[in-house]
């Protein structure tokens, strides 16, 4: 074989094999089936430069001449074996599924690159590399690297801390690196779900786009590097602590794989290529996604049994349809100062156990769910009482406390199964359909047995999973790291949805929200409403703008509804309704935003795909530039139908601020999808911190 080409959804990567190094001579828009392409085409040798042209490799490595950061870092203990040359020895290529093999023969290292294209775009690229010399060999990072096309001009990635998760952060691509590294151990708060390169001013319609999402939860780097001798090139790889990463013979280190998209139609084309591959995944949830009532923000640590079953109640006459009993439940859980580790319930607090509550919550025809966080210990449990040595860390001392809490060392066997036979016990003597997964501390000094081990700390996290899944395969779980600090789609290969932030507020979490499913389909982000006044801003906003903005999730309550007047009952009833009746749509559509020059508004939407019907939320964030909002398109709509628009809520009280005279009306719209998609209609003047939603359905007669 002398080109590797892989196609699908637009794009296409194309790969020269035919040399002793594979060359990527494109990737991008899909060149047809069967393109000619002239392979080992050479660039002009540039003046003080090696007497070879620039090649850009799959597998960037000094011995060619690549002069950026190296796909492979590493060496012999005593220092050798510090610049391997590799060449090509094996291509294979099965429909969208390649591989590359490299030997590097004087240092007897071998790298496997493994590629495959979905036939919707979604590129994967991981590498496999195994020491088959005798030696050990020190490995000291390992990068997937991927050139973007020369038009690509702007760098846009996300940032973050606790409650303000995926910001957007942009900037002009130059010469240099853009280094983005996490070293929380677990994903991070500031953790980009893409990194995006593209077209100047590319948007969320409009503009090429090359993207990436580094598919793992512990640390890592990403990066885009420009150099003047090379296009700018995306690349990601784990960071390795000092020393932690040895290859002993015949043993192989693989990379989390790299997810990698190229749109033609901005953001949302990304999107659109990462929302299809992970929807078609075998462990997708697929049914329903139950309203949920999550009792953190409703009692805190303020336990009892008498207090939850009254709130089970009011959530079941609501419409809820899994309850979820958060922190605080186990042995000695009062406040977060202790506890964590001893996974028992606490028969202070619950002299029955958990039973009298599972079967009211039943007995309202919910499900229940319990929150847990495994990974982590308080020095003050009985647990690290009678194991200390259970803290992971230097090995010299113990690690520097974060809200009060340590994380257990899941690389000691003893531990690991001491966690897994805690949580499976739970899960075997208690009717519980779901745990929320909590995480709340970065991983910053992982050490086991005196070496770090925060690469195992994290592959032990993942075996954790997945042995409780695998011993409890119909329990559903979430990632929550204090919020969003684990969303990621290493950790969803094996959870059910991630908690995207610990904000409620409806108004951060109209950006983080929009931000976090760039990467992930609505259904697999938890969207609670939140109390009235936030907890963590202590804003104040209206309920409709708090259901609207849950809405375009995986939506729930985080409120103590115990406490609702009959107005505030029945616009949350109202609400869990219109969810229901829209969630087959919000959770299969493609996911669609409008471009404004003054992003005072927002206007998010799912389409079904064929078109049928979609559902948006027309939202003002702060007060906008211009007197009216003019007219608002709403996109993806398909250009031959007919439809009509309807608001569907909230359905009194609307936040308009107008004049009565003329009042505003969508309600005897009928338009092309052509008009809707490319016009728009003229939208109401929202009040700040405000948003409604907009049914819209084909129309097949006009007259109709
Ligand atoms: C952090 C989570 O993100 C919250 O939702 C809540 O579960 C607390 N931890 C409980 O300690």
């Amino acid at each position: 074989m002398t080109l590797l080409y892989l196609r699908g959804g637009g794009s296409a990567l194309a790969v020269d094999v035919s040399g002793p190094v594979p060359v990527v001579i494109h990737w991008g828009r899909d060149l047809g089936e069967d393109p000619v392409v002239p392979l080992a085409l050479g660039n002009p040798v540039a003046h003080s430069h090696y007497d070879a042209p620039i090649v850009l490799e799959l597998f960037p490595q000094a011995a060619t001449g690549w002069r950026g950061r190296p796909a492979l870092s590493g060496h012999r203990r005593d220092g050798r074996d510090f610049s391997p040359s590799f060449v090509t020895t094996d291509v294979t290529q099965d429909a969208g599924e390649a591989s590359i093999t490299l030997v590097a023969a004087e240092e007897r290292l071998v790298v496997t690159i493994r590629l495959s294209m979905s036939a919707g775009g979604m590129l994967r690229v991981r590498h496999e590399l195994t020491n088959e010399s005798d030696e050990l060999y020190a490995l000291e990072g390992m990068n997937v690297v991927l050139p973007v096309g020369p038009i690509a001009s702007e760098v846009l990635d996300l940032t973050g801390r606790w409650c303000r998760e995926q910001h957007p952060q942009r900037q002009a691509l130059r010469q240099g690196t853009w280094l983005r590294e996490y070293r929380h151990g677990r994903t991070g708060h500031d953790s980009s779900v893409l990194t995006m390169v593209g077209a100047s001013g590319f948007s969320n319609r409009h503009g090429e786009v090359w993207a990436t999402h580094f598919g793992y939860s512990g640390n890592r780097a990403t990066y885009v590097e420009k150099t003047p001798a090379a296009p700018a090139m995306i690349g990601s790889g784990e960071l390795f602590q000092p020393g932690e990463m040895e290859l002993s013979v015949g043993e192989t280190y693989r990379t989390p794989w790299v997810y990698a998209a190229h749109s033609t139609t901005g953001i949302d084309g990304v999107s659109d290529v990462f929302h299809e591959w992970i929807r078609a995944r075998g462990s997708h949830p697929r049914s329903p996604r139950p309203v949920v009532l999550n009792t953190w923000e409703a009692v805190y640590f303020d336990h009892g049994l008498d207090a939850l079953l009254d709130l089970a109640r009011v959530a079941g006459l609501l419409g809820v349809e899994r309850f979820v009993l958060d922190d605080g439940w186990f042995h000695g859980r009062r406040s977060d100062r202790m506890g964590l580790g001893d996974w028992t319930v606490d028969a202070a607090v619950w002299p029955s156990g958990l039973t009298p509550l599972i079967e009211g919550v039943h007995a309202q025809g919910m499900e229940f769910g319990l929150w847990v966080e495994p990974e982590m210990i308080n020095e003050d449990s009985d647990v690290i009482r009678e194991h200390p040595d259970w803290i992971s860390g230097p090995g010299t001392r113990t690690p520097v406390e974060w809200r009060h809490q340590q994380v257990i060392d899941l690389a000691n066997p003893d531990a690991w199964r001491y966690v897994f036979d805690r949580i499976d016990a739970l899960l075997t003597d208690n009717r519980i359909s779901y745990l929320k997964w909590d995480q709340n501390r970065d991983l910053v000094e992982m050490g086991h047995d005196g070496r770090a081990s925060a690469h195992r700390q994290t592959d032990a996290a993942y075996r954790l999973f997945d042995a409780l899944k695998a011993a409890h395969p119909d329990v559903e779980i979430e990632s929550c790291s204090s919020g969003g600090a684990r969303v990621d789609l290493g950790v969803l290969e094996r959870t059910d949805r991630v908690w995207a932030s610990d904000c409620n507020d409806a108004l951060e979490r109209q950006t983080i929200q929009r931000w976090t499913q760039a990467l992930l389909p609505l259904e697999l982000i938890g969207t609670h409403v939140g109390p009235t006044l936030s907890h963590t801003t202590a804003r104040t906003h209206s309920l409709s703008f708090r259901a609207v903005t849950a809405m375009f999730g995986h939506f729930g309550i985080e409120w103590d509804v115990r406490g609702l007047d009959e107005s505030e009952f029945a616009q949350l009833r109202d609400a869990v309704a219109l969810y229901k009746q829209h969630r087959a749509l919000l959770h299969s559509g493609v996911a669609v935003h409008a471009d404004f020059r003054d992003d005072a508004h927002r206007l998010q939407g799912v389409v079904a795909r064929g078109g049928r019907e979609a559902l948006f939320s027309f939202a003002c964030v702060r007060s906008a530039e211009d007197e009216i909002p003019g007219r608002i398109a709403l996109p993806g709509l398909e250009a031959s139908r007919l439809y009509r628009v309807a608001v569907v809520f909230p359905t009194s009280a609307m936040p308009y601020e107008q004049r009565s005279v003329v009042p505003w009306t969508v309600d005897s719209v009928v338009a092309s999808g052509s008009f809707l998609s490319e016009v728009g209609l003229p939208m109401p003047i929202l009040l700040p911190e405000h948003a409604i939603l907009l049914h819209v359905t084909a129309a097949e007669d006009p007259g109709e």
